[in-house]
């Protein structure tokens, strides 16, 4: 077998591999499957592109090439190891900036070349010229607004600014006028090729990145993170092209499908318009109202909690990212096992962006053994609140907030959310009266049925789960030692 054929049959099987990988994504059962195929195929490209790359370069590239590698396998190692759980989806869109610059130097890199050594000396040939430079453009572009886009996003995710959307005058103009502009360079790139034309469309598509995002809020940041996902898959596979890498190719094309599809299926959970997500808003006017002051709310304290939750026939948990933060996962399992003990049915509602990552909710109900029989999607709950005594909406606030549904000029308007306040009472576990990530005021905290719990979310589960032990001292003196205090 030649070298050739060997790292062709490679990147087959790398590919295939990287196919596997996302199958086993699709479910809880088979996740861990689904990571190992992604490593072994990601392994398996890697040595093979070193192998092929050390055939046609110096030894001194190949070391650099391995330097470059250990380097970036300790900061990765490092990052994965240290990063908490609240703050994965900010390092995912770090590493789609990555790919996104990647491909912004790959076409530069590309373009210089050429410059250098004339199509005729390079891979790229002199009848593939028109094509090759059209190439460069659209890895440039698309490269650039990963890029900008990626890092606004990991601004916004984790706090470093707000996460309202922003809206320029014409904003919509603007998204309009810069694709324009990008087609009508590509087409004089194509035909007259020069350094300031690719400044241009560098700078226009960082520009454009970056707006794209900014102008998006923060109820539909989970749609901007998995589209940017499949900008960076359509960059990198953009880059493939440039390199002449056919496994890039592939596995950038099923990246950016398989992110395109996600976003999708986000927008059509969160009853949001795919095309208006993508196109930064596109459509959206400046969002009004939602912030005003909405009356007075009460407040409970955790032993009065303990009462209600006694005479409980039925409770339903919400949790949300305060809950993450708070990680109250474990009390929480045991207040559901204590009060399941005591007869009463308990079950967790959980919505499908609550959190900040996809299945963020049922990652820590899992880690805290809470049955899964138990853990309901919101469509499978939304319709028994009504019949619910009490619901306990641990850390969670966009998710549950009624303005999604009764006030049109809410910036969340639209969106599905838990239908809490139909039960007969609400307690909110939260610290202070703050709006959640999309920063929006919640008018569930001033129902006349809701209830603000003050405090920790983990403290104050631990706090009702000690007046449950004092309201019961036989039942605790039964019992082994528990997660409280964990
Ligand atoms: P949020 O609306 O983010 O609200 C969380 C609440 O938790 C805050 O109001 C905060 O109030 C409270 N909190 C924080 N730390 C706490 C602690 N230690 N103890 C008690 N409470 C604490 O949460 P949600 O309902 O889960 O909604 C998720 C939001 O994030 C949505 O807007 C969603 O679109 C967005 N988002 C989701 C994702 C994915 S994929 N899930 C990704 C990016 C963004 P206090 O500060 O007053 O305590």
């Amino acid at each position: 077998m030649t070298s050739t054929t060997a790292s062709h049959a490679a990147d087959l099987v790398a590919a295939l591999l990287f196919i596997l990988s996302l199958a086993g994504l699709s479910q809880h059962r088979t996740s861990r499957a689904g990571v190992v195929y992604g490593i072994a195929g990601m392994a398996l490209a890697l040595v093979a592109t070193v192998v092929v790359a050390a055939q046609s370069i110096s030894a001194g590239a190949v070391a650099l090439i391995l330097i470059a590698m250990a380097i970036g396998a300790v900061l990765g190692i490092w990052r994965a190891r240290k990063v908490e759980m609240t703050e994965m989806p900010e390092l995912i869109a770090v590493l789609h900036s990555f790919v996104g610059l990647a491909a912004v130097l790959v076409g530069w890199n590309s373009y210089l070349e050429v410059e250098a050594h004339g199509a005729a000396q390079t891979a790229v040939g002199a009848d593939l010229l028109g094509i090759h430079h059209a190439e460069v453009f659209i890895g440039i572009f698309i490269g650039a607004v990963t890029f900008t886009g990626s890092i606004v996003a990991f601004l916004k995710l984790s706090a470093r600014i707000a996460s309202r959307p922003l809206v320029l005058p014409g904003k919509n103009l603007l998204n309009l006028g810069a694709l324009g502009a990008f087609v009508a360079l590509t087409v004089w790139f194509t035909v007259s090729p020069n350094l300031g034309l690719m400044i241009a469309v560098t700078v226009l598509a960082l520009l454009l990145g970056w707006h794209l995002v900014a102008s998006i809020g923060g109820g539909d940041m989970p749609v901007v993170v998995s589209m940017l996902n499949s900008y960076s898959g359509w960059a990198a596979a953009a880059a493939g092209f440039l390199l002449d890498n056919n496994l890039l190719i592939v596995t950038g094309a099923l990246v950016g499908s398989s992110g395109a599809y996600l976003s999708y299926i986000m927008c059509k959970a969160m009853n949001r318009s795919f095309i208006s997500v993508i196109a930064g808003g596109f459509g959206i006017e400046a969002p009004s109202g939602g912030d005003q002051e909405q009356g007075e709310h009460r407040e409970i304290r955790a032993q009065e909690a303990a009462e209600l939750l006694s005479r409980a026939g039925s409770v339903v948990i919400t949790p949300g990212y305060g809950m993450a933060v708070a990680q109250a996962q474990h009390p929480v399992a045991e207040l559901t096992r204590r009060l399941r003990e005591r007869g009463v049915e308990v079950r967790f509602g959980v919505h499908p962006v609550a959190g900040r990552l996809p299945g963020h909710m049922n990652v820590l109900l899992a880690e805290a053994k809470v049955p899964y029989d138990i853990v309901l999607e919101m469509d499978e709950i939304n319709d028994d609140f009504s019949d619910t005594t009490v619901v306990l909406v641990i850390g969670a606030n966009d998710t549950v907030n009624p303005a999604a549904t009764e006030d049109p000029t809410s910036p969340i308007a639209g969106m599905p959310v838990l239908k809490v306040w139909e039960a007969e009472h609400v307690v909110v576990f939260k610290r202070s009266m703050a709006s959640g990530y999309a920063g929006v005021q919640n008018p569930l905290f001033f129902r006349e049925n809701s209830s603000m719990l003050f405090g920790d979310a983990k403290q104050s589960v631990e706090d009702i789960l000690r007046a449950l032990d004092a309201d019961a001292p036989d039942e605790a003196a039964n019992r082994r030692p528990t997660a409280v205090g964990r």
